[in-house]
């Protein structure tokens, strides 16, 4: 199936599966073609528009990923997406915002597709069956007029080809975790089904964000495994002991058995690609 095939995305028809009262979606546009989404949403930020407002684009040019990362965005086959948010509490709180959003989509996908179970890596990777399935990417710009973007990106309908060379071992879709014969899915249903919880859950990011670190806690794959962890100063061996109040990530350090709180940086875990 060539991406032509694939229905292009419209925002009536995402915005008629959402509810009328909802904080997240509203505005919601569909760009043919961006750098990156993130960049689209920072602009709508600096304007001045309201907190709520999502854009779409089939096609990001320099779709950008964690750590300086690029982002596959094959046409019509995911959904690249951005949200602008404006959280009404200290701005040193914001870095909530990832295990919001890793905890909203995990749950929004398995609306999308009844079945399945979705993993966080922390601190802001989705998977499905050991593969990655989504990204999600967090900038802001703080002080006065301040807003935060979450750049999200759900592999939807690539079948195993569509992937790089280098990434087939390790990224999935939901397609491809729905089985080897399943057809495409419905990516405005898909993208409902993910602003719907993001929408649900967003009050508890200020009010009851424990509950959200407890169930990105239960949905971790790294719980209780052996960790790289590549830290922005050095890389040691840890295990992964459970997630702070906060959203960081304590671990055992492997040397010393001292505990350490990981924010930043990247894991690894041991024997994974
Ligand atoms: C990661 O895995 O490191 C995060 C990937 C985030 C990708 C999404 S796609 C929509 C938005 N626009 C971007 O340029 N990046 C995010």
């Amino acid at each position: 199936m060539d991406a032509d095939s694939h229905t292009p995305l419209n925002a009536d028809a995402i915005g008629a599966l959402l509810p009328f009262a909802r904080r997240i979606g509203r505005p919601l546009l569909v760009l043919g073609e961006t750098t990156s989404t993130n960049d689209e949403a920072a602009r709508l930020g600096r304007e001045g528009a309201p907190e709520g407002a999502v854009i779409f684009a089939e096609r990001q040019t320099s779709g950008r990923g964690r750590l300086s990362r690029r982002w596959e965005s094959p046409p019509r086959r995911g959904l690249w997406f951005s949200l602008l948010l404006r959280p009404a509490f200290a701005q040193a709180g914001w870095t909530r915002l990832t295990t919001w959003a890793a905890v909203g989509i995990a749950r929004g996908l398995e609306e999308a597709l009844p079945g399945c179970h979705a993993a966080v890596k922390w601190p802001n990777d989705i998977y499905l069956g050991g593969k990655k399935a989504v990204g999600i990417l967090c900038e802001s710009a703080m002080g006065p007029g301040g807003y935060a973007v979450v750049g999200i990106g759900v592999n939807v309908n690539q079948a195993r080809a569509d992937f790089p060379e280098e990434l087939r071992e390790r990224a999935t879709s939901l397609r491809e975790a729905a089985g080897p014969d399943a057809a495409p899915l419905d990516r405005h249903a898909a993208a409902a089904a993910l602003l719907r919880q993001l929408d649900a859950l967003y009050p508890a990011l200020e009010r009851d964000f424990a509950a959200v670190v407890a169930e990105a806690q239960a949905r971790s794959l790294l719980i209780g495994r052996s960790l790289t962890v590549h830290a922005p100063s050095e890389t040691y061996a840890a295990t992964a002991e459970a997630l702070e109040p906060d959203g960081s990530l304590r671990v055992r350090c492997a040397a010393d058995g001292t505990i350490r709180r990981v924010s930043g940086g990247e894991v690894s875990i041991s024997g994974w690609q």
